[in-house]
């Protein structure tokens, strides 16, 4: 009998599935769209985006042909299309270690109020944000804390986990803080419970990069005098105590670092493709910005297949609610006609 409800309930999903309404997205704090290409990866719409950075909103325009408006803070809501899913990879610097750590009373923190606000208005039945792992840990967790209840006294069921991007199969130890939270309650998130083998730093590493990449002679010698690598091809990371180590991933890439903390092999920078890649960015992606634009927005950029896992969850929890499927219908019937 279990069977066969089973049944109905996938054959009802089939029949349905081609009349539902596709999922809308808003992409807060936009970027170059790493939130973009992970949601419609999954087949959704992004109906809107924002980002105060010129170059970052001509990047995006071009790539995904929607036009970003600029500061946050003078959006007003009314002026948000509705959307079913609110996505934000809100900044980090008050997070960050390499910031000074202080949190929300640093008035680019109160960015999150900002998303508080939209919340309030538009309330989207999933949320999925995106800041560094510190953001877990600043103030003994403190700012997370603070952040999560007050989505939950705006009724959202809310959870959160680090996860690495070396887990979904890109070669860069990147740590972030995925919060989550959606208005169908649910008992557990369904979080990803297998790891994606890492594709080999080789395979995402351009044949011939221009000369300009390649450090002088000087850097070049000073860092080969200095550490000696177990393996190639291998990203040599120099931390600011100017301790170098390799590995055949990257460690996090940086929107502000000096140039050469990062080298292949010791020889060479990480060329716009390459940065991209590393994030799960596409071939497809074009690169129209200058060098050091791309390298700020690569650097400021989600990993795409960690935000992509998020946003699965988020999208299961939704379409598990008989609640959800109907004010789905609700808000947006089907057209008359379309059954018969
Ligand atoms: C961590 S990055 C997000 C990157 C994005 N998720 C991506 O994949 O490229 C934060 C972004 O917030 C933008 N930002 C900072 N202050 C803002 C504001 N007041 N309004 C809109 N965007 C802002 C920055 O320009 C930056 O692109």
């Amino acid at each position: 009998m279990t069977l066969l409800y089973g049944r109905f309930d996938e054959m009802v999903d089939a029949v349905l599935a081609p009349l539902t309404p596709r999922l809308r997205c808003i992409d807060l704090f936009s970027g170059i769209g790493g939130f973009h290409i992970a949601a419609t990866n999954l087949g959704l719409d992004v109906v809107f985006a924002c980002d105060i950075d010129a170059d970052a909103r001509i990047a995006y325009q071009h790539n995904f042909g929607l036009v970003p408006m600029g500061d946050i803070v003078s959006i007003k809501a009314e002026d948000i299309p509705d959307h079913d899913i609110l996505l934000a990879g809100f900044p980090c610097q008050p997070f960050s270690i390499i910031g000074r750590q202080q949190g929300l009373a640093d008035p680019r923190g109160t960015l999150f109020l900002e998303i508080i606000r939209i919340v309030q208005a538009k309330r989207p039945r999933g949320i999925v944000l995106e800041n560094v792992k510190q953001l877990s840990t600043v103030r003994h967790g403190g700012v997370l804390r603070d952040i999560m209840g007050q989505l939950r006294e705006l009724g959202y069921s809310v959870d959160y986990r680090v996860l690495n991007a070396l887990d979904f199969g890109l070669p860069q130890k990147r740590e972030r803080t995925i919060v989550v939270a959606t208005l169908p309650a649910f008992k557990d998130f369904p979080w990803p419970s297998e790891t994606v083998p890492m594709t080999p730093l080789a395979d995402l590493l351009e044949q011939n990069p221009d000369r300009k990449y390649f450090v002088s002679e000087t850097i070049r010698a000073k860092r080969h005098a200095a550490h000696t690598a177990n393996v190639t091809p291998a990203i040599w990371h120099e931390n600011k105590a100017g301790h170098i180590s390799s590995h055949q991933w990257s460690c996090a890439l940086r929107a502000g670092a000096s140039h050469n903390y990062l080298l292949v092999d010791g020889e060479r920078r990480l060329t716009p493709r390459e940065l991209l890649r590393l994030q799960g960015f596409p071939d497809s992606f074009e690169i129209v910005c200058n060098d050091s634009q791309t390298r700020k927005q690569a650097g400021n950029a989600v990993p795409v297949p960690v935000v992509e896992a998020a946003i699965k969850g988020v999208v299961d929890v939704l379409g598990q609610s008989k609640i959800a499927r109907r004010s789905l219908a609700e808000k947006r019937p089907i057209p008359a006609g379309a059954i018969s």
